[in-house]
């Protein structure tokens, strides 16, 4: 694998192979030492145009626990015109010898551009681009759904015959996007929640079931519920009167809650509105995933960085002989 831009066109087997590579690395991650040698000498940039805390800590934890050295370049605020400060920025980074990029941009393609510019030779890896895609997101969101529903059991396993609902603004968010491309192609079944403003234009080339009752959606009882933030700062319209109503119709409040069966897993990839979109009853509730999210983000990040940088070695963890090798 060269670069992880999107999950559209992310095969199968590199799905299940990055998922199952997670599993190793979560292994690894319930030891006493959490760190392993296998990317020392590579130098990961974590490059934010836009601002984050959970995923960009998740890279730099991830990038830091396999040995990698990392530099935050945060470019936020750049008065430059986007094109020009991308391409400026990515001639510093290949000066720096960068082996592997990790971007969040809020231009939508901008990680694409960056790996397909010849500006540098980094692998690139999108870590949110406007409101197209995050793959990473949602490959540890199908992992999520994964271990809670086959423990121990997990690996070589897709997601067939897994029902997900995603709930909320689907319009202005990557992580939708991105989690319905890869659930499908994992086998699950998804359909989407959103008030009628909230649904992108052309969600009938995508291969899901639209629904804009979140009461029927919950009486369904859904193996999983993915609620959505409303991403008010990319909104430049009113698409729902006022937050109260937007809670009443399509929160997942504590009625709500109650009404779903107890083997429905409740996720946020956050950072969560609560009492909004999700009320804290279902936040906190050993039924929610949101902290295990977190969690496996790393597991996930560092099953990703590992494939993009030393992706042809034996994964740590699947076999430890390798690996005590490599410490010495
Ligand atoms: C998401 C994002 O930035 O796209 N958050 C995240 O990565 N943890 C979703 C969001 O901001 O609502």
């Amino acid at each position: 694998m060269r670069h992880l831009l999107d999950t559209k066109t992310l095969a199968r087997e590199d799905a299940l192979r990055i998922l199952d590579v997670a599993e190793d690395m979560a292994d690894t991650q319930q030891r006493e030492v959490k760190k392993l040698p296998t990317l020392r000498g590579k130098t990961v940039v974590n490059l934010f145009f836009e601002d984050s805390t959970r995923t960009r800590i998740s890279f730099e934890a991830a990038a830091k626990r396999l040995s990698a050295d990392v530099i935050n370049f945060s470019a936020k605020g750049s008065s430059v015109s986007k094109g020009e400060s991308l391409q400026d920025t990515a001639q510093t980074l290949q000066a720096m010898a960068a082996d592997a990029v990790v971007i969040r941009h809020s231009a939508s393609g901008a990680p694409r551009t960056l790996a397909t510019s010849g500006w540098i030779s980094a692998g690139v890896v999108n870590a949110g681009d406007g409101t197209h895609e995050h793959p990473t997101q949602a490959l540890l969101d199908a992992f999520t759904i994964r271990k809670r529903r086959y423990g121990a059991d997990s690996r070589g396993r897709d997601l067939t015959g897994m029902r997900v609902t995603i709930v909320g603004d689907i319009l202005h968010s990557r992580v939708a996007r991105s989690n319905v491309w890869l659930l499908h192609t994992l086998g699950a079944e998804v359909a989407l929640v959103a008030p009628p403003t909230l649904v992108p234009q052309d969600v009938s080339a995508w291969p899901v079931r639209v629904g804009y009752d979140l009461d029927e959606a919950v009486g369904e009882g859904p193996d999983a519920l993915m609620m959505l933030r409303i991403q008010l700062e990319r909104m430049n319209a009113s698409y729902f009167p006022n937050e109260r109503e937007y809670s009443r119709r399509w929160g997942l409040d504590p009625e709500r809650f109650a009404a779903l069966p107890q083997s429905t897993m409740v996720m946020h990839p956050g950072p969560m509105n609560r009492g909004l979109e999700i009320c804290a009853e279902a936040a906190d509730s050993p039924r929610s995933t949101v902290l295990d999210q977190v969690t496996n983000g790393v597991s996930v990040r560092m099953a990703a960085l590992y494939l993009l940088l030393a992706g042809e070695r034996p994964a740590p963890g699947a076999d430890d002989d390798a690996q005590k090798e490599d410490a010495r």
